[in-house]
């Protein structure tokens, strides 16, 4: 028998998020509030994870499905209908009961909403389950505003009675600032039995599963309780302000702990940075940078403002300028980028090369020590080392039905404003002359020109001018709307 199972309740209606996408599914840094939920009952309970899914089941099962190397093991059941906290833990019956008797002994029941709720909390609580051998152990906190919460009822020697919601509360009741977090150690066998004894009796007709303190209570079991003192841990997310509270929390903890990594962020407040990042020490991070998804920086990089790098790979001293945007790039050490760059899926960028401003890169590879300063587009192509790729170079990738390659050998030097037609390779060595369209191969150490030859014809520009100034039009034949324009301007100037 295992010593703990969890139960994850992640089916509510989330009414008061207003929203078409479930409850648990609205993200926190970066990750969906069940994440955070399923992931902390994994590394507390041995190996027996119930989630309950239920309104947008679907969505929040694949979302689990997706996230499996995270989050295994977990089993998900079904609450088809929402009929209350207490109905939906009855559905983990199914998985946690064989033969009426429970897998674990105890079972850690956690909400679905409340995700700043810490590992260290919980394992607190345990221990505190099993030092005061409690049936039921419920963890609390003190609100100074209570509203919403269900309120910890206690007899005059402090023993816990119940928990009352707010709409059931008497008016004395609501005064009550000591609430339920929504975390709970249950001893298995008795868990089922309260269970099925719940009944709707309250103003939602739901069955609560707060009440199975209150029967507890009554067949004379022992019920503990624990208070935390840093409320904010406690929050259930049943709003889109309170949602933007637990992430704001979220995100000063994760900027706390990164600089205690040694990362320096100039302006914690708006740095976003989201849980699953990694930065190596001495980087240094200025205001307004966004860091997404699984990216990982290296160490000794600066990465200035307005950037937001999602599911990329950075390596060691990497210099970010400003307003750059990178989706699922990896950066070599000691390349430059930006500002005002474009990384987007595939880019590839070898060691000391550089991407500077307007240029933008997909399925991209660029060699070691290449630079692309300026105004370019990179797609599809393989650019070898010690490249340059002038300004205003165009890969034309796609011909409106397929997309093709561009292969650049180690030492090209592409001149500005030139277009490489793909599927086209360049050799090693080899010049494309400014302004060039390319369609076929160059061979290496070749120099390439396609441009239509110049022509200079002397004085031509000055005659044209001349030419034009005798036929200037006279004031009767311009266009009435060049004469409102002339009267606006005098009324203006
Ligand atoms: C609940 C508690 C309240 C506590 C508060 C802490 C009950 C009746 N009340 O209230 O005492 O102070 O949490 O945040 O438990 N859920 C289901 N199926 C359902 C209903 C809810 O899976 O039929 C899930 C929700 O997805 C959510 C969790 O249970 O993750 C809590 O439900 P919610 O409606 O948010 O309860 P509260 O009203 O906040
Ligand atoms: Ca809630």
């Amino acid at each position: 028998m295992a010593e703990l199972a969890g139960i994850v309740l992640a089916a509510g209606l989330g009414t008061r998020m207003k929203s078409s996408l479930p409850k648990v599914m609205h993200t926190v840094a970066g990750r969906p509030m069940v994440w955070y939920m399923t992931s902390l009952a994994r590394r507390l309970t041995d190996s027996l994870v119930v989630v309950v899914v239920g309104h947008g089941g679907e969505c929040v099962r694949a979302y689990l499905e997706s996230e499996r190397d995270t989050l295994t093991p977990f089993t998900t059941v079904v609450q088809s209908q929402q009929r209350g906290t207490g109905h939906a833990v009855r559905q983990a019956r199914r998985v946690l009961m064989v033969n009426g008797t429970c897998r674990a002994k105890a079972c850690l029941i956690l909400n679905g909403d409340t995700p700043l709720l810490t590992e260290q909390t919980v394992r607190a609580l345990i221990r505190h389950h099993r030092v005061k051998r409690a049936e039921v152990t419920v963890l609390t906190t003190i609100l100074d505003r209570p509203s919403g919460y269900g309120r910890i009822v206690r007899d005059k020697k402090g023993h816990v009675l119940r928990i009352v919601e707010e709409r059931d509360a008497t008016p004395e009741e609501r005064e009550i600032r000591e609430v339920n977090v929504g975390t709970y150690i249950v001893n298995g066998e008795f868990l089922f039995r309260a269970l099925a004894a719940l009944t709707p009796a309250n103003a939602q007709g739901e069955l609560y599963l707060p009440d199975i303190i209150g029967i507890a209570v009554r067949q004379g079991r022992r019920v503990a309780a624990m208070a935390t003192n840093d409320p904010l841990e406690c929050l259930g997310v049943n709003t889109r302000e309170q949602l933007a509270c637990a992430e704001r929390e979220f995100r000063r903890r994760i900027a706390a702990r990164w600089m205690e990594a040694g990362v320096t962020l100039r302006d914690p407040a708006t740095t976003y940075i989201d849980s699953d990042v990694h930065i190596g020490r001495d980087t240094i991070l200025y205001p307004q940078v966004m860091l997404e998804g699984r990216t990982r920086i290296g160490e000794e990089c600066v990465i200035r403002s307005h950037t937001r790098i999602t599911d990329s790979i950075i390596g060691n001293r990497v210099a970010v300028q400003d307003s750059c945007v990178m989706n699922e790039a990896i950066i070599e050490d000691e390349v430059t980028i930006g500002p005002f760059a474009h990384l987007r899926p595939g880019s590839r960028l070898r060691v000391r090369s550089r991407v500077g401003n307007f240029v933008e890169l997909k399925h991209t590879e660029l060699g070691e020590g290449t630079k692309a300063n300026h105004l370019s587009y990179l797609g599809d192509a393989i650019v070898g080392r010690e490249v340059n790729i002038g300004a205003g170079t165009i890969t034309c990738n796609f011909d409106g039905f397929r997309k093709d390659r561009t292969v650049i050998d180690d030492h090209v030097f592409v001149g500005s404003d030139s277009q490489l037609v793909a599927p086209v390779t360049i050799g090693r060595g080899a010049l494309i002359a400014a302004g060039s369209t390319v369609t076929q191969d160059v061979p290496a150490d070749a120099l390439c020109i396609s441009r239509a030859p110049q022509v200079i014809r002397p004085d031509a520009a000055a005659r044209r001018r001349a030419a034009r100034s005798c036929v200037a039009p006279s004031k009767s034949q311009e266009k009435p709307e060049r004469k409102s324009l002339r009267r606006s301007r005098r009324a203006t100037s």
